[in-house]
C-alpha cells in the first residue's frame, strides 16, 4: 500500500510538473500527481481553455504536454513522493507509452493512468466504453509494469464506477482515482466552452463514487478527486473511505488551502 503523509495529493493538471510546490511548504503535501503525459507531444486546444461558473471550473486544456520522450529527459526532481500520469489516444498508445515509461518507473512511487479525459477526440473517455478491451489493456499494462503501483483514474461517464473498480481490481491494479471531470457546457460572453467540470459541483458525485467503491473493496487504494476546496471537504472524503484526498482546481482559487488542509490532516490524522 502507498502511505502518503499527510494523506493529501495535488491532482494531475492544475499542479503541472510540480511548479505549484514552489509556493507551498512540502511538509503539508503527501504527494504530487504530475500532468498527464502522452506518447507524442500535444499542443492542447486553442484558447479560451478555462472558465469559472457558479460552483465550478470548466476546462478544455486538451492534454497539452511535451510527450513521453521529452518528459523522460527532464523528470522533475521533487522533494515529495511523485506519481506520474500517463494517457493515450488509443490502446496501442497506452501500451507504447507504458513500455517507454518502464525504464524510469522506479523514480516514481506510482503511476496514474488517465482513462477519463473528456477534452481529447480519441482515447480519453471512450477508452473505457468497451469494457472487455479495457480489461485487456489493464492486464497488458500490468504485464509491462509488474512491480509498479498502478492507479486507474476514471470518471462517471462511459462505465459505472462500480464496474470500473471491479475491472481495476480483477486486473491486479493497486488503486483507483475517483473521479475525473464530467463533460459540461459553459457560455463565456456568448461563446460556448465544451469542457470538463471540476470544483464544488463535482463533490457530491465524487463522494458517492468513493462511497460505493469503498463498500465493494475494503482494501483498494482510493484517491479522491472532485471539489476538495476546504478542510471539511477533505474530511468528508476520508469519512467515506478515501485513502488520500486530492486538491485540483482549488489551487487556482485559493492556493493557501493546500497548507491549511495538510496542516489539519497532519495534526488530526497523524
Ligand atoms: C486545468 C485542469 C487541467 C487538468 N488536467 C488533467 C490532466 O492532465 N490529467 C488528469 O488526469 N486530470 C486532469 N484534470 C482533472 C483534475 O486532476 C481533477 O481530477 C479534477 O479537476 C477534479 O478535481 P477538482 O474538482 O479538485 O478540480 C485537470 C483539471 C483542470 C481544472
Amino acid at each position: 500500500m502507498l502511505e502518503l503523509s499527510p494523506p493529501l495529493v495535488l491532482l494531475s493538471g492544475p499542479t503541472g510538473f510540480g511548479e505549484y510546490l514552489k509556493l507551498v511548504d512540502p511538509k503539508y503535501v503527501g504527494g504530487v500527481i504530475l500532468k498527464t503525459v502522452t506518447l507524442h507531444p500535444k499542443k492542447g486546444n486553442p484558447t479560451p481553455r478555462m472558465a469559472d461558473g457558479d460552483f465550478y471550473v470548466i476546462n478544455r486544456i486538451g492534454l497539452e504536454n511535451p510527450g513521453i520522450h521529452a518528459f523522460i529527459r527532464q523528470i522533475p526532481q521533487l522533494s515529495i513522493p511523485t506519481i506520474a500520469s500517463l494517457g493515450g489516444d488509443s490502446f496501442e498508445e497506452y501500451l507504447e507509452v507504458s513500455r517507454i515509461f518502464k525504464e524510469v518507473s522506479e523514480r516514481f512511487c506510482g503511476v496514474e493512468y488517465n482513462f477519463s479525459c473528456p477534452n481529447v477526440k480519441e482515447g480519453g473517455l471512450s477508452i473505457v466504453e468497451d469494457t472487455n478491451r479495457w480489461k485487456n489493456l489493464l492486464n497488458e499494462i500490468r504485464t509491462i509494469l509488474p512491480n509498479t503501483f498502478l492507479i486507474a483514474k476514471v470518471g462517471i461517464e462511459g462505465v459505472f464506477v462500480e464496474k470500473a473498480a471491479k475491472i481495476v481490481v480483477d486486473s491486479g491494479w493497486n488503486g483507483i482515482t475517483l473521479v475525473n471531470t464530467v463533460r459540461g457546457l459553459h457560455f463565456e460572453r456568448g461563446h460556448m466552452i465544451l469542457g470538463g467540470l471540476s470544483g464544488p459541483l463535482l463533490k457530491p458525485i465524487a463522494l458517492r463514487a468513493v462511497y460505493e467503491v469503498r463498500k465493494m473493496y475494503p482494501d483498494l487504494f482510493i484517491i479522491a478527486s472532485g471539489g476538495v476546496y476546504s478542510v471539511k471537504d477533505a474530511e468528508e472524503f476520508l469519512n467515506v473511505g478515501a485513502n488520500v484526498v486530492g486538491v485540483g482546481s482549488a489551487l487556482f482559487k485559493n492556493p493557501e488551502i493546500v497548507e491549511e488542509i495538510g496542516r489539519y490532516l497532519l495534526e488530526v490524522k497523524g
